[in-house]
């Protein structure tokens, strides 16, 4: 859906997208990935099938230019989402966004199978995020889990939204 909307936008825009495939076969074949997404009229997908550890080092993540949004869906623990939120958060864009899913509920995640279940804790890390007064930091409560949404009020963003419209480049953000 984010794909389709930036190919629909009047300015380009692509998703890069992390996925080292450990739950199941869906994302290990570059083909089979490209025509899923080319199956659904999305042709701004690229994706890299590795971790964030692995992609961090990659020459991909080098030359990666200003993000807009950060969505965080990986493993479901405070340790990754951390691991995900600090990887990107120095990319982020003035007025750009972080998503964490599965973040407001602590429970068991079977989704690696029933004998590789793990405690869900990304609430824990939003927790913490919640306590630092440089962010603004809101919970959609859908879902079986729910969906935080993360934007810092520093820098650039501390703005006014009166100062952004006058300034044709930040405008783009
Ligand atoms: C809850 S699923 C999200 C699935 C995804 N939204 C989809 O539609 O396929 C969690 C995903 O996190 C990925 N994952 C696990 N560890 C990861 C890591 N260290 N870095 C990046 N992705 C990881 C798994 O491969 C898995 O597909």
């Amino acid at each position: 859906m984010i794909g389709k909307a930036l190919q629909d936008n009047v300015e380009p825009g692509e998703v890069i997208f992390i996925d080292p495939s450990l739950v199941d076969d869906f994302w290990k074949r570059p083909a089979d990935v490209n025509a899923y997404f080319c199956g659904l009229g999305v042709e701004n997908v690229r994706h890299f099938c590795m971790t964030t550890q692995e992609f961090i080092g990659s020459s991909a993540y080098e030359a990666l230019d200003e993000v807009g949004i950060v969505f965080i869906d990986g493993r479901h623990t405070q340790e990754q989402a951390k691991f995900d939120y600090e990887s990107f958060k120095g990319l982020l864009a003035p007025r750009g966004l972080v998503l964490l899913h599965d973040s407001m509920v602590v429970r068991d995640d079977k989704v690696y199978g029933a004998d590789k279940a793990y405690k869900m804790t990304v609430k824990y890390f939003v927790d913490q995020l919640k306590e630092d007064p440089s962010l603004q930091v809101f919970d959609l409560p859908f879902g079986a889990s729910g969906l935080t949404l993360v934007r810092t009020l520093e820098g650039e963003a501390s703005r006014s939204l009166h100062d952004w419209l006058g300034d044709p480049g930040l405008a783009k953000t």
